[in-house]
C-alpha cells in the first residue's frame, strides 16, 4: 500500500512537473494591450508625456529668471503683503493641498465668492480666473493683491512694504533696479507689475508630475506591460473608457490634452447661490481682460502687440459665453476638494452627481446634454479620475515657505 501510494505520488508529481513546464513554455499569455490603435492615440494625447515644454512668456521678461523666481517664492508666502498682516498667496494656495485651500469659498481678509483653483500647471493657461478676466500669469497675482477680500492692499502700500523691509528691498533692487518714489504713479505701477512678474516666475516652477495614469499609458505606448503598481484596475480602466468614449462621456470635448482642459469656457449649469454679476462668466471676463491696464498689450507688458494674438482674437459677445467658465484641469483632484468654481461639490462623487442630474443654468444655457452613463459607470469614472493624482514636479524648496 505504502509503495503504491508512493508510486502514485511520484506519478502525480511527474504530471504536475510536466504541466508546470508546459505553462512556462506555452501558456503564459503575452500581455495584450486592451485598447485599439485609435483609443491609444487618445490616451497618448492625455499623458503628461505629451505636455510640451513651458513656452516662454513674452509679456514677462523675468519669467525664467531664477533670482526673480526665488523672490517670487518669498512673496508668495509673505503675509506682510496684506492689510491685516495675515494673508499670503499661500493662505489660499497651500502646497500640502496641491495649492488649494480645502474651503468651498476662499477666505482672505474677507470671504470671497469663488473656490480657489490649483496653481499647479497654471503657467500653461492662456486665461486666468474662472472667467478668464486676466490674460497673463503676473497680472493675475496683482488682482489678488488688490482684491479687498483677498490681500486688500493698494499698489502704493505694496511698494512701501518692500521699501521698509530690507530683506525685500534688497532683492527687489538687485533684480529690478531702483524702487520708485512715493507719488510716481507710473513708477509705482511698474514696481507693482514687477512684483507680479516675480511671483509668476515662481509659479512657472509648479508643474504637474507623472501620475499612475501616465505611467500606464507610457508603458503601453512603448509596447511594454505596465508595472504591477501602474496597472489600472478594472473599474479604473472602465472609467477611462467612458471618459474617452464620445457617445457616452463627452468628457473629452472639454477636458482634453495632458492637463485635461481645452482652456476654453463652457456653461455647464453650475449656479451661484445668489444672483451675482460675476455669474455672467466669460462674456464679462473677456471685456475685463481687454480693458485691463496690465494685459498683454498694455504698457507694463514686455510683449510686442503682435505677440498678443490670444487677447486680440478671443471670442467675445457670443451668447454661448454667458455663464461660461474656464474648464479646470482634472489632475490632482483628490487633494483639491471641494469642487466647481463655487465649491458646492464636496467630493468627487458629488461632482459626478452634477453630471448625472444636469442642473439648469440661471445665466445663459448649459451645454450639457444627457449622458448615456449608468450609475456604475459614474463610479468607474470617479475611480479613473483618481489615477490622475501625481506628485508636484517642482524643486522641493519651492513647496515649503522660504528658509524652512
Ligand atoms: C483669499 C484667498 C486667496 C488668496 C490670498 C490668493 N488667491 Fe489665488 N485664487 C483664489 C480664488 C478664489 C481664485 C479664483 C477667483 C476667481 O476666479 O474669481 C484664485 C485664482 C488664482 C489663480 C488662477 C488660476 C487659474 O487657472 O485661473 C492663480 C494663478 C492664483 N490664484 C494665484 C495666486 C497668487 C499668486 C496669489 C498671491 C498674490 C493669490 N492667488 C492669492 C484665492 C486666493
Ligand atoms: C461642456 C464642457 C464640459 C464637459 C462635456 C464636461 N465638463 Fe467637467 N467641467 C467643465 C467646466 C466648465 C467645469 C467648471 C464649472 C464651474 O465650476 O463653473 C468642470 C468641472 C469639472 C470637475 C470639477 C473640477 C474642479 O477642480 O472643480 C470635474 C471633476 C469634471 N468637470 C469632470 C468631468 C467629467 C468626468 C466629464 C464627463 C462625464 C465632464 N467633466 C464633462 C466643463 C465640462
Amino acid at each position: 500500500m505504502a509503495l503504491q501510494a508512493a508510486k502514485r505520488f511520484m506519478w502525480m508529481s511527474a504530471v504536475l512537473l510536466a504541466a508546470g513546464s508546459a505553462v512556462a513554455q506555452y501558456s503564459v499569455p503575452a500581455f495584450k494591450n486592451p485598447w485599439t490603435a485609435e483609443q491609444m492615440e487618445i490616451l497618448r494625447s492625455l499623458s503628461i508625456s505629451s505636455l510640451p515644454k513651458l513656452r516662454p512668456d513674452p509679456t514677462n521678461k523675468y519669467a525664467d529668471n531664477p533670482r526673480a523666481a526665488d523672490f517670487g517664492h518669498r512673496l508668495f508666502f509673505d503675509t506682510r503683503l496684506s492689510s491685516n498682516g495675515k494673508v499670503a498667496c499661500a493662505t489660499c494656495h497651500e502646497p500640502e493641498r496641491d495649492f488649494t485651500d480645502g474651503k468651498p469659498l476662499s477666505v482672505g481678509v474677507g470671504v470671497t465668492t469663488r473656490n480657489a483653483p490649483t496653481v499647479i500647471g497654471a503657467a500653461y493657461n492662456f486665461w486666468f480666473f474662472w472667467d478668464g478676466r486676466k490674460d497673463t500669469l503676473w497680472s493675475q497675482a496683482l488682482a489678488s493683491i488688490e482684491n479687498p477680500l483677498e490681500h486688500n492692499m493698494t499698489r502704493d502700500q505694496i511698494v512701501e512694504v518692500i521699501r521698509k523691509n530690507s530683506d525685500l528691498a534688497q532683492e527687489y533692487v538687485a533684480i529690478f533696479g531702483k524702487l520708485p518714489e512715493a507719488g510716481d504713479t507710473d513708477g509705482i505701477n511698474r514696481a507693482f507689475a514687477n512684483v507680479g512678474k516675480a511671483i509668476a516666475a515662481y509659479e512657472r516652477h509648479l508643474l504637474p508630475g507623472r501620475a499612475k495614469f501616465d505611467r500606464y499609458v507610457d508603458a503601453l505606448a512603448a509596447g511594454r506591460e505596465p508595472a504591477k503598481a501602474d496597472m489600472l484596475s478594472l473599474d479604473e480602466s472602465e472609467g477611462l473608457r467612458v471618459f474617452i468614449t464620445d457617445q457616452q462621456g463627452r468628457c473629452l470635448r472639454c477636458h482634453n490634452g495632458p492637463l485635461f482642459t481645452n482652456q476654453h469656457f463652457h456653461n455647464i449649469g453650475v449656479v451661484d447661490p445668489e444672483p451675482h454679476e460675476r455669474e455672467a462668466g466669460r462674456i464679462a471676463g473677456i471685456e475685463q481682460a481687454r480693458a485691463d491696464e496690465f494685459n498683454c498689450t498694455g504698457k507694463y507688458s514686455d510683449a510686442q502687440p503682435a505677440q498678443c494674438s490670444e487677447l486680440q482674437h478671443a471670442r467675445s459677445k457670443s451668447p454661448e459665453l454667458m455663464g461660461a467658465f474656464k474648464v479646470p484641469t482634472l489632475r490632482n483632484l483628490p487633494k483639491t476638494a471641494p469642487y466647481m468654481r463655487i465649491g458646492n461639490r464636496r467630493a468627487l462623487e458629488d461632482v459626478m452627481w452634477h453630471y448625472r442630474t444636469l442642473p439648469t443654468a440661471r445665466a445663459g444655457k448649459s451645454e450639457l446634454v444627457n449622458f448615456s452613463i449608468t450609475g456604475t459607470e459614474f463610479d468607474q469614472l470617479e475611480a479613473f479620475l483618481r489615477t490622475l493624482e501625481g506628485p508636484i514636479a517642482a524643486p522641493a524648496k519651492y513647496l515649503r515657505p522660504p528658509g524652512k
